[in-house]
């Protein structure tokens, strides 16, 4: 009755079980009561056509030693080589994500190869997008450029899921158009996730990133460094001139110029703070990716003051640079009302949006998080390699030039 109330399986199972265990009883029963009897087929003497095996002289010493050799051997093998197996096993593991990882970067190099190295240069240096200015009803209006900002020092003020956003979406009102399906662009999520592995394997080191950040600002001094210290500069033109100079020469020469405009930086820095945040504020460098105004001066990135300046017949079609006045980023002027203190205005800029992030009196960063960080470790790239775009003293000093904007 109970075989009938479980399932087929079971009972087929279970008349299986049974059939092998009364066979292997009636096995062993048979063997218990045929002790003495000699095996079926054993023979007393040996048949005449069998030859002799080896009698217990060598079976008990080569033999048996062979034997235990290759057993002991056998041992060897599971006792120790699988477990020295295992343990390469996480290496294989991580080499194989290696591996992929090279992969998805090679792809990653041949699309940004095709789509995006005529605006933002080879390997990520940054360049120029072709830009036309239109007026409100669409007509034309000038022609212009776009910086298009570096990206080889993106993971340091953008965490993964934010690129992969932007790649996404693109940027509203900018050249950048959106790449991924999610955005209406031409390109697969593993196409961007690819990207993005590129991306990672071209970013500077963190000291390159300061060193940049360095360049840019001593270039816009440049030219007010030589008008109050003529000579270094002089002397440089002079040597670079001379067809006799070694390059030694001329690197000593560079250097010499190299100190007098580092020497005017810091200079700057301890004593006009909001000078210096300025000079960071708009830091050319890196088609823009170092500064603020990109993002918080509408025109700044394609020079509206420039173009006006060219054609003075466009003024009244072109709106003029209006320094923190906002852009695609709100406008900064007065914004010592939304951080009460400098302090937490220069945490804010440091770290960067997150999603959703309440930041100030009343402000909350957008889903996609499209402020970036500027501080030392603003993001998980930025925190393993040691680095952030600015320093927590550049950072005070464009807060404190910020908080001076009307
Ligand atoms: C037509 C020119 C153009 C092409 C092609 C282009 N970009 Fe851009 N991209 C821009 C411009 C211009 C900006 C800056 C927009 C702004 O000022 O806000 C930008 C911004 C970005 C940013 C944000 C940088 C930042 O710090 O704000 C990323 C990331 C980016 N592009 C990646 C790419 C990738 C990857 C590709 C190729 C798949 C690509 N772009 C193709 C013009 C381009
Ligand atoms: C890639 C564009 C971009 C760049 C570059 C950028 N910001 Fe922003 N910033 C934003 C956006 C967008 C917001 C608004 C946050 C939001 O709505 O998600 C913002 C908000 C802010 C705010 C808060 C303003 C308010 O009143 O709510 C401050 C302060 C600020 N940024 C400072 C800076 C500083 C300083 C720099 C340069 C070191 C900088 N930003 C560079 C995009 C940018």
């Amino acid at each position: 009755m109970l075989l009938l109330a479980v399932s087929t399986q079971r009972t087929i199972g279970l008349v299986i079980a049974l059939i092998v265990g009364g066979a292997a009883a009636v096995y062993v029963l048979f063997n218990v009561f045929s002790t003495g009897k000699d095996e079926i087929g054993s023979e007393i003497e040996l048949a005449p056509n069998r030859k002799p095996y080896f009698d217990d002289e060598i079976l008990e010493t080569k033999k048996l030693d062979l034997s235990l050799a290759f057993g002991a051997g056998g041992l060897a093998i599971i006792a120790i080589a699988l477990p020295l197996y295992w343990l390469g096993e996480p290496g294989r593991q991580e080499g194989y994500v290696d591996f992929t990882d090279r992969v998805a970067a090679d792809r990653g190099g041949e699309i940004y190869e095709a789509q995006c190295v005529a605006c933002h240069g080879a390997a990520g240096v940054g360049g120029a997008a072709a830009y036309t200015v239109l007026d409100e009803s669409g007509r034309f209006v000038s022609n212009a450029s776009w910086t298009a900002p570096a990206l080889n020092n993106i993971m340091y003020r953008f965490s993964e899921d934010e690129v992969l956003h932007i790649l996404n979406y693109g940027r509203p009102q900018s050249p950048m158009p959106a790449w991924g399906g999610p955005g209406g662009g031409p390109l697969t999520s593993q196409q961007i996730e690819e990207i993005l592995a590129y991306l990672i394997r071209i970013q500077i080191p963190a000291e390159q990133v300061q060193d940049d950040v360095q360049r840019g600002l001593a270039q816009a001094v440049s030219a007010d460094v030589e008008a109050q210290n003529p000579e270094p500069f002089e002397a440089l033109a002079e040597i670079s001139a001379d067809p006799e100079a070694t390059p030694e020469d001329i690197a000593a020469a560079q250097a010499d110029v190299d100190a007098a405009l580092d020497a005017y930086l810091a200079d700057l820095a301890e004593n006009d703070e909001v000078a210096y945040g300025e000079l960071l504020f708009n830091n050319a460098v890196g088609a823009g990716s170092y500064n603020c105004a990109r993002c918080h001066t509408a025109g700044s990135s394609w020079n509206a003051d420039d173009v006006l300046a060219e054609n003075p017949s466009l003024e009244g079609l072109i709106e003029p640079e209006m320094p923190g006045g906002g852009g695609f980023a709100p406008s900064l002027l007065g914004v010592a009302d939304q951080f009460l203190t400098a302090e937490d205005q220069a945490a804010f800029v440091e770290r960067g949006c997150e999603p959703n992030l309440q930041y100030g009196t009343n402000g909350v960063c957008e889903p996609s998080g499209q402020m970036p960080g500027f501080g030392p470790g603003a993001t998980d790239y930025a925190k393993e390699n040691g680095g952030g775009l600015l320093t927590p003293e550049q950072v005070a000093a464009i807060v404190a030039y910020e908080r001076s904007l009307q």
